[in-house]
């Protein structure tokens, strides 16, 4: 009800002084009994996916906690998962600012933020600390020094660290952000990452005595036949979910618009139906033999509905989040 105001004035400030403002708040309360502040009750609709059981199938997607401060606050909203992250092994500042840009008449955002984040021991010390009874999601990547050839050593590194504290792990190969970390969705380069992670699983499986699911990221700017060979890759190295999609590089349905010739991802509403297209070749391919985390787009109960219906067992939201606020999340849920 009051996020229209909330909103006016958030965006009335640049974009990220608007996302480090709001986490200066968030901070503020997450873990504390202030979290009522933002506390919305949303119905349980339960869903299990990848040998988890999620409280309802709304996840906030990776890039707004990306060290994972405000976990209990935004779980606290509703959310059945929070995916925490991009991730790398070491800390790093990401690009120069300005790199976080709104496309206000078409509810879009276009970000090249570059995975600026803490490190990891970082994010796992904010993971200890949090009490979040929804499923945890920890996204991956490696850093923007680390040359891609070398790229899967940081994803292990990654997955040591975070192994025991994460619900499922989400393996980011499709951020355009980061230079050459889309080369790694194709033929051999995804082949042999894939098998160097489903290693890396089941050796900490065996030390934990816990199996954390994999699930692995890709973009939308996939021709038809580049998703059939991700397809082909994921079915044969047994991953265990995919999230589709990440921004896309295409600025098709945003031409003339004011930030439109910024570089980066687009994400939000111009990313809908290309996003849900992906979902759909995709769903066609694995047949229901991988679950399907969708998100792009998703901005009202409609858009979460043709996700689901075209193949997507959860799903995400980011930057409807930003425009539509925490409602969008009990809207969903409940109407799902
Ligand atoms: C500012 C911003 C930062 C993002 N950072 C990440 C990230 O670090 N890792 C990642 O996997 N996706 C990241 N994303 C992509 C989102 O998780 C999501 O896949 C994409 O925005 C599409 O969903 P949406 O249309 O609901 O925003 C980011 C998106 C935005 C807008």
């Amino acid at each position: 009800m009051y996020y229209p105001f909330v909103r006016k004035a958030l965006f009335q400030l640049d974009p990220e002084r608007a996302h480090e403002f709001t986490f200066q708040q968030l901070r503020r309360v997450t873990g504390t009994p202030l979290e009522w502040l933002v506390r919305q009750s949303v119905p349980a609709k339960p869903v299990t996916c990848m040998g988890l059981t999620f409280k309802n199938p709304l996840g906030l997607a990776a890039g707004l906690d990306k060290n994972g401060e405000c976990i209990d606050a935004l779980g606290a909203m509703g959310f059945g998962a929070i995916e925490i992250g991009t991730v790398t092994p070491r800390a790093q500042p990401g690009n120069d600012k300005p790199r976080l840009f709104r496309l206000v008449t078409a509810e879009g955002l276009i970000n090249r933020m570059g995975f600026n984040n803490l490190g990891v021991d970082n994010l796992v010390e904010n993971v200890k600390k949090a009490h979040f009874d929804g499923v945890l999601g920890i996204n991956i990547g490696k850093n923007k020094d680390t040359p891609v050839e070398n790229g899967k050593d940081d994803y292990l590194i990654c997955m040591d660290k975070i192994y025991p504290y994460a619900g499922y792990i989400a393996v980011n190969i499709s951020s355009p952000n980061t230079p050459g970390l889309r080369s790694l969705q194709y033929g051999e380069a995804l082949d042999d990452l894939l098998s160097a992670i489903k290693n890396k699983q089941q050796q900490l499986a065996d030390i934990h005595h816990k199996y954390v699911p994999v699930a692995v990221k890709i973009a939308p700017d996939l021709s038809e036949e580049e998703l059939i060979q991700v397809a082909d890759s994921l079915l044969r190295h047994n991953i265990d979910g995919v999230i589709a999609t990440n921004t896309t590089l295409s600025r098709e349905l945003v031409q003339g618009m004011p930030n439109c010739d910024e570089t980066g991802g687009l994400s939000g509403r111009p990313l809908q139906l290309k996003s849900t297209e992906i979902i759909r070749s995709l769903s066609a391919e694995l047949k229901g033999q991988i679950p399907i985390i969708g998100v792009g787009g998703i901005d009202s109960v409609i858009a979460a509905r043709e996700k689901m219906a075209a193949g997507a067992s959860l799903i995400q939201i980011y930057s409807g989040f930003i425009f539509k606020g925490p409602h969008l999340i009990k809207d969903i849920v409940t109407h799902i």
